[in-house]
């Protein structure tokens, strides 16, 4: 039976994965795949996940299955994370968050939710957005329609014809928006477009679905939070789909979870029960792993303070890595200004350079790079800025 089915092409960046492990050249640098890297190149474990791994090997007594809807402090945890421990959404009952596999399978639960609340509602995702959204997010049977985001000439955003389009945007659709760190652009709404976005979606009944992947890794875990505190302060209806694969560095684990915001509490409870229908109907019980981890760091006033630490460390190598790599490509021969680099925020930025210039970054240099100029700024170290910065600037010449 499988005589006729079709192979599927690579994912762009997992092509890019795969073509930069198979370069043998011992000078090559990879500034494509979204994972944090420390000074030395490396991905590590957090010392305060290790710790706290410590801590699950003595105090975890099974393996049995976990509830559908994850751990209960967890999920806790996790809203007090997003919101901050004193948000009033946290007692109002209106609130129910369901542990989900990575931020990936949040927002995927999110989708299924929402397409049984609301089948013909379409989805509004912005321009660019991660490639991934269309896909996870289409194949829940969205059609999905576009709003426009960033203006590359300016390495801003295209704020009037976002807000001119969303002004559009019928009751009852949804609009994705990133929570901060945006990516590919790493360029993230201000806290006044924010609002504005809260005021459209109360004048024109849209519903925003938030994509929270990063916090902690742009401004601070609080400053990040601010458009999803805003909302849940001002707006009836509301979806979080939140991840700890980077703030915590548990890729592997498989660590989200995904958060509804309704008008009333019957309507959460409703809401819940079908978010665990939809986990039931696909992976039956999220991995419990991850999830123990984020609720051992958080539940320990130590051990999350030793975390907040270590992901400031995290965001500040980043920005630090933003400031050298606009210093360093700041004479190119082309005359081209990155100082938007230096403007942006979390892990990427679009560098905004032609295709040509990466290819050769790539075939010359061994520096790989996606074909949409999207860079990875944490796979710059102070070993490698400076071969960076020179190949960058031979390019641009
Ligand atoms: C914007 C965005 N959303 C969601 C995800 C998915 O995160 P996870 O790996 O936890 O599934 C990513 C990961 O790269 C992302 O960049």
């Amino acid at each position: 039976m499988f005589e006729t089915l079709p192979a599927v092409g690579m994912d762009p960046i997992l092509a890019l994965m795969a073509a930069f492990r198979a370069d043998s050249r011992d000078q090559k640098i990879d500034l494509g795949v979204g994972v944090y890297q420390n000074d030395s190149g490396r991905t590590p474990v957090m010392a305060s996940v290790k710790e706290a791994e410590a801590k699950l090997m003595e105090l975890e007594l099974t393996k049995a299955y976990q509830g559908i809807a994850g751990d209960p402090d967890y999920n806790k945890h996790m809203m007090a994370l997003l919101f901050g421990p004193r948000h009033r959404i946290l007692n109002s009952g209106r609130i129910k968050s369901i542990q989900a596999p990575g931020g990936s399978g949040s927002l995927r639960v999110g989708a299924e939710v929402v397409k049984r609340a609301s089948p013909n509602a379409k989805l509004w995702l912005g321009t660019p957005t991660w490639p991934n959204h269309v896909p996870l997010l289409g194949s829940a049977g969205f059609e999905i329609e576009q709003y426009p985001y960033y203006n590359p000439t300016t390495h801003q955003i295209n704020a009037d014809g976002m807000m001119e389009t969303l002004r559009q945007v019928p009751a009852g659709d949804i609009v994705l928006l990133h929570a901060c760190c945006h990516n590919p652009t790493g360029t993230d709404l201000t806290n006044e477009q924010w609002d504005q976005i809260a005021d459209l979606a109360l004048e024109r009944s849209f519903i925003p679905f938030i994509d929270a992947a990063y916090q902690g890794l742009g401004d601070g875990l609080d400053e990040d939070g601010y458009g999803m505190r805003m909302m849940a302060e001002r707006l009836p209806e509301l979806i979080i789909a939140s991840s700890c694969s980077k703030n915590f560095g548990l890729y592997r684990e498989r660590t989200g979870s995904v958060t509804f915001i309704t008008e009333n509490s019957e309507q959460a409870e409703i809401v819940a029960s079908q978010a665990m229908a939809v986990a039931r109907q696909t992976y039956s019980m999220p991995p419990a792993h991850g999830a123990l981890l984020v609720s051992l760091i958080l539940g320990d006033e130590q051990l999350r303070a030793n975390w907040e630490a270590e992901l400031e460390e995290v965001r500040l190598r980043i920005k630090s890595m933003r400031i050298l790599l606009t210093d360093g490509i700041k004479g190119n021969p082309a005359g081209f200004d990155f100082g938007h680099i230096e403007r942006q925020k979390g892990m990427f930025s679009f560098l905004g350079i032609t295709a040509p210039q990466i290819d050769r970054l790539r075939d010359e240099f061994g520096i790989y790079i996606v074909s949409s100029t999207r860079v990875n700024l944490a796979g710059i170290n102070s070993g490698n800025i400076g071969y960076i910065s020179d190949s960058m600037n031979r390019v641009l010449s």
